[in-house]
């Protein structure tokens, strides 16, 4: 079990980022952003779920909180791209954020 959730895990993240550029780049195209926040989900459930199974190591719940932070950094992302507001300091966020979730997943750090 706790293999399917890795793989469903770590497949899904990199289909999440390209669903984030794409909700940003067609923010007016409501399907992307749909699809965008399932992702989240599946991220959410399978990340909470290996948690509960590896025994909640600080690391992983320290992940866990960035990556809420990184999620909630890319909904007001496209908050503000709808709003035509400037987005900069929000990626740049989002670029160290899911830098520092990546080499916490992999184990790097
Ligand atoms: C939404 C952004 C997230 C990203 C980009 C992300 C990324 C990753 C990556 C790349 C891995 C390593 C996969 C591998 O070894 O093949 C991983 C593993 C893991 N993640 Fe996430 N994750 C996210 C959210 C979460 C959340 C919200 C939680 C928990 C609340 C979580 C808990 C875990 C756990 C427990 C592991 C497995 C650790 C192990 O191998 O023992 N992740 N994540």
């Amino acid at each position: 079990m706790f293999n399917v959730l890795l793989h469903t895990h770590s497949g899904m993240w990199g289909v999440m980022v390209l669903l984030f550029i794409l909700s940003f780049a067609f923010y007016q195209q409501k399907g992307w952003s749909m699809a965008l926040r399932l992702a989240y989900l599946i991220m959410l459930a399978t990340g909470i779920w290996m948690l509960t199974l590896i025994g909640f190591p600080w690391k992983f719940i320290l992940k866990g909180i960035l990556a809420l932070i990184l999620i909630g950094l890319m909904e007001a992302t496209l908050g503000k791209r709808k709003r035509r507001e400037s987005t900069l300091t929000l990626w740049i966020l989002i670029i160290v954020i899911l830098i520092v979730i990546l080499l916490l997943g992999y184990e790097v750090l």
